[in-house]
């Protein structure tokens, strides 16, 4: 129930087009009962008593009532439609920015696809359900009250007793619905594997063609399809279900009005045109009927699917803006680690982590893979937050803070090159929505990649496709460095920033990054130490615990784990 209310008061801010609407159903409800009423005088005017001027005039009073009733029910879908629509689209709006709003630990928990499966297709099945719940529930309700008004009014005794069968339905009718829920949920989650894979597959593509690995994945792809037909197959097996379910309890009512209703006419005490009235509303009413207790079934899945979706928009994101952020403008540049510890999930990735990077200091981060590099730096940006400890910059702890005016002081160039798809100036952009082409060029400039940028088709209106994919490694690395001295912040991560660059455009970058890193606290993550021997601090991480801390010089001196590293990568 709470579901529901939720559901529908997406609608409520439409209440004008559900105004009208549910006049426009009122119409569709009145014409339905006018018809089943006019068969009284049709049958007594007509055939009893043969008046000509009800006869002249009834086909045109019936025209006139089907065209108002057309009329009216092109309103009510319209409206009762693009209201759904509307609502549902603010539902998926809001869907999409909850999940962009919560952190990164949200996302490494829930797989891609199964996200973009809640989004379209979870959605797409409550979009179904809110445009049949509202006129399910206002169209065929009205229509069904009118009719029955009818009905009573012919014969208030026969009613009760067609009637007494409704509450046999009941029963069978919640039991299907509560069935059709629960495999609605399933069948949401079938789907969900199914766009997990596709996602999956059609990112990793090059990685199957290289293994081969294609039939293995049509077989996954299959299978998953397989296991979505098995559970859709059950809840349709239900939802034929209802319609003959209901149909036969039924015809013990209208067995038991043809009994008694007959008897009652061939007694005397009801007229022929009465009884045909009340049989013409019952015949009508059965449709309406029908719809309206298919729209529970319908509803029903609609709520399995939001029970998936709104617990997504429901969730509390784990890093938060304080109630009282510290106002922030440009930062000097001081980050501090004071005793931090962190752990994605029990497993401790960082232990007791204390580091100091003055103002405009390099700060280089070595060590074995997996020791925790990649994991420091991105406490940095609150992509997660400590577990003890605490980080400051300039001396205010970060959590005290706005997000936004945290990630304006720091620029980042990850390990993994995230492009997206779309020209090569609106990617660098990304780096500071509202630079000039200027700035661009000279970012662009600076990070060595105006030259192959120039030689593209459209130059930096080129488009570079999924994830930048028409671009080498070291492009879409030179794009992303770009992007970062757009942004122009005072702290600089770098994280392997120059991996994937020859050894010469190596160096021009890195020459262009020194430039950057000036005036800048920068922390530098390299396997390749000579890209850090100018660091004016070196860490040396293993397994998330600083085993060193040092400048070039000293920490040859030291004889420790950076003087081993050092000596394999320089032999001769
Ligand atoms: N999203 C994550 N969820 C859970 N564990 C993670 C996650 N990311 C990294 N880890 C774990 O945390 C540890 C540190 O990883 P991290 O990426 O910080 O290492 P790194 O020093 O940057 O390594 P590399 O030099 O290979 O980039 C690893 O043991 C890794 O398995
Ligand atoms: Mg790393």
């Amino acid at each position: 129930m709470d579901l529901l209310i939720r559901l529908i008061s997406y609608s409520k801010v439409y209440w004008r087009r559900l105004v009208v609407a549910a006049l426009a159903s009122a119409g569709v409800g009145m014409m339905e009962g006018a018809f089943a009423w006019l068969v009284e005088p049709l049958m007594k005017k007509i055939f009893a008593e043969k008046q000509l001027v009800v006869f002249t005039l009834l086909p045109f009073g019936i025209i006139i009532l089907f065209a108002f009733r057309g009329i009216c029910r092109y309103l009510n879908d319209y409206y009762m439609q693009t209201t759904g629509q509307l609502a549902i689209q603010k539902i998926r709006n809001d869907i999409y920015e909850k999940s962009m709003r919560l952190s990164l630990g949200f996302f490494n928990e829930q797989s891609t696809g199964m996200l973009m499966s809640r989004v379209l297709n979870d959605v797409g099945a409550m979009q179904h359900g809110v445009a049949n719940i509202i006129t399910g529930f206002f169209r065929d309700g009205l229509s069904a009250v009118t009719l029955l008004g009818v009905i009573f009014y012919r014969n208030w005794q026969l009613a009760i007793i067609s009637f007494l069968v409704i509450p046999a339905t009941v029963y069978p009718a919640q039991l299907i619905g509560k069935k059709i829920k629960r495999l609605s949920k399933l069948s949401q989650e079938k789907m969900g594997d199914v766009s997990s894979v596709l996602q999956e597959t059609f990112s990793g593509v090059k990685v199957i063609k290289a293994f081969g690995l294609e039939d293995r994945e049509i077989g996954k792809f299959q299978q998953r399809n397989l296991e979505y037909y098995y559970n859709i197959r059950k809840s349709i097996k239900y939802d034929s279900l209802t319609a003959p379910v209901m149909e036969t309890i039924t015809s013990f009512g209208v067995a038991g009005v043809i009994w008694i209703g007959g008897a009652t006419v061939m007694s005397g005490k009801m007229t022929t045109a009465d009884f045909f009235s009340f049989i013409t509303a019952m015949a009508l009413v059965y449709s309406p009927v029908k719809k309206f207790i298919n729209s529970y079934n319908v509803l029903q899945r609609a709520l399995g699917a939001a029970e998936r979706v709104f617990e997504i928009i429901d969730k509390v994101p784990d890093v938060v803006d304080p109630p009282e952020p510290v106002k922030v403008g440009r930062v000097a540049g001081t980050v501090r680690f004071d005793n931090v510890s962190f752990s994605y999930d029990e497993e401790p990735v960082l232990q007791n982590i204390s580091l100091t990077a003055a103002k405009g200091e390099i700060i280089a981060l070595v060590g074995p893979s997996g020791g925790g590099k990649t994991t420091l730096v991105s406490l940095i940006s609150r992509f997660y937050d400590v577990r003890s400890g605490a980080i400051f910059i300039d001396d205010i702890d970060i959590r005290q803070m706005r997000i936004t005016d945290l990630l304006h002081q720091i620029a980042l160039v990850d390990q993994e090159t995230i492009l997206f798809n779309d020209t090569i100036a609106n990617n660098i952009r990304y780096g500071n929505t509202l630079a000039t082409d200027a700035e661009v060029e000279a970012a662009c400039v600076a990070a060595y990649a105006h030259d192959f940028i120039l030689e593209m088709p459209d130059g930096y209106d080129t488009s570079i496709g999924d994830r930048g994919v028409r671009l080498s490694g070291g492009q879409r690395q030179r794009l992303c460095i770009a992007r970062a001295i757009l942004k122009d912040a005072p702290i600089l991560i770098l994280d392997e920033a120059t991996s994937a660059l020859d050894t010469e455009s190596e160096q021009m970058v890195q020459r262009a990054l020194e430039n950057l890193m000036a005036n800048r606290t920068t922390f530098v993550i390299a396997h390749r130490l000579s890209t850090i021997f100018k660091a004016d601090k070196i860490v040396v991480m293993e397994n998330g615990a600083i085993q060193e801390c040092g400048n070039h010089g000293e920490l040859l001196a030291n004889n420790g784990l950076y003087k081993r590293l050092y000596d394999m990568q320089f032999k001769e």
